[in-house]
């Protein structure tokens, strides 16, 4: 709602220049010191994603912090997708482009069931590496990614382009 924007716009904090130059940084963290605004955005993506998913996926780290309430709201798995190295087996990995080099995260293959349908939640859609990047580890594995959502997208840098592919429910409750 355009009250629930309006709240998050005052919350959230704008850092010019970090973590390098040129970069405006978007702290979210002031919302955690504001429970019953955190409520209210829970609220926002369990309307979104209600009777449509069958469990959330969501990506270290930042994307645990909306994406394991919005799993216990709607009374449904989450699975968490992690950086690299931190998974016991059995997983899989996907590699994805950064701005500069590589990165990767990885999904453990005993958790997703094929066929269910899956939201990929995380805080941040700028350039959509790494969402793609889950969405690969979800088809990989006979899973269909059926929703996205983002706290905040980066419309400038096209990130829902790499992500339409796949499917085009993407909801950001904040764009820029
Ligand atoms: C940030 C953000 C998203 C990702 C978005 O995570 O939380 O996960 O980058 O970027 P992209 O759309 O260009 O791929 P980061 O890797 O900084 O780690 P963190 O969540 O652990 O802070
Ligand atoms: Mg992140």
């Amino acid at each position: 709602s355009s009250e629930l924007i309006h709240d998050l716009e005052k919350t959230i904090t704008n850092i010019p220049d970090f973590p390098i130059e040129g970069i405006q940084f978007k702290d979210i963290s002031p919302i955690f010191l504001q429970p019953k605004l955190y409520e209210a955005v829970i609220k926002d993506f369990v309307e979104f994603s209600k009777g449509k998913i069958d469990v959330v996926c969501g990506i270290e780290s930042r994307g645990y912090l909306f994406g394991i309430a919005i799993a216990v709201a709607l009374e449904v798995p989450f699975i968490l997708i992690r950086k690299k190295g931190k998974l016991p087996p059995p997983f899989i990995g996907q590699v994805y482009d950064l701005e500069y080099g590589t990165s990767e995260i990885e999904m453990k293959t005993d958790q997703l069931q094929k066929g269910q349908r899956v939201l990929i939640h995380d805080d941040l859609l700028a350039t959509g590496g790494t969402t793609e990047a889950a969405a690969k580890l979800v088809e990989k594995q006979g899973g269909v990614p059926a929703q996205f959502s983002f706290l905040i997208s980066l419309e400038e840098l096209n990130g829902s382009k790499k992500l339409e592919k796949f499917n085009a429910d993407i909801y950001s409750i904040l764009k820029y």
